[in-house]
């Protein structure tokens, strides 16, 4: 994957306004809500019986922020984002066994989250930057499954 040097900082912009652990316990409650057989892998977190207890559902915070902690690492690694998820995708895959449609969900989802919490921000151009880091995370992670 090629970054122009335009796509760099309008990913790096943006990412140094994100608040990790608000946007990440965000999107991965949008992610059980919108997509509620996600929740089967979540079996272990707890009562997630309706929007509002997933949303205050503290296991739910700390693993959407443990989440968007790790998409951080791609928008550090840009250009190695494979490697940088190789174990992950190990996991995933192999132990978890998420179907890798669910990873491009979760990438959709957080664009949604970006442009509510950034809107003036969100431009068209922003856009296109992280729709393709999120598709490039999700390939990643679903590498193992190649
Ligand atoms: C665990 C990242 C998407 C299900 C984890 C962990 C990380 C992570 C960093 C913790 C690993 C550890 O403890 O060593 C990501 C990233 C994703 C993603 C970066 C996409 C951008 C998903 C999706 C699902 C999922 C879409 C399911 C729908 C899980 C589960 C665990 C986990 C079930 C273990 C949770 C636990 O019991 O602690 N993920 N994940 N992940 N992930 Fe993901």
């Amino acid at each position: 994957v090629h970054w122009s040097a335009e796509e760099k900082q309008l990913i790096a912009s943006l990412w140094g306004k994100v608040n990790v652990e608000e946007c990440g316990a965000e999107a991965l409650a949008r992610l059980l809500i919108v997509y509620p057989w996600t929740q089967r892998f979540f079996s272990s977190f707890g009562n997630l019986s309706s929007p509002t207890a997933i949303i205050g559902n503290p296991k739910v915070r700390a693993h959407g922020k443990k989440v968007l902690t790790s998409f951080g690492e791609a928008v550090k690694n840009l250009d190695n984002i494979k490697a940088t998820y190789s174990k992950l995708s190990e996991l995933h895959c192999e132990k978890l066994h998420v179907d890798p449609e669910n990873f491009r969900l979760l990438g959709d989802i957080l664009i949604i989250v970006l442009a509510s919490h950034f809107a003036r921000d969100f431009t068209p151009a922003c856009q296109f930057a992280w729709q393709k880091l999120v598709g490039v995370v999700a390939h990643a992670l679903a590498r193992k499954y190649h």
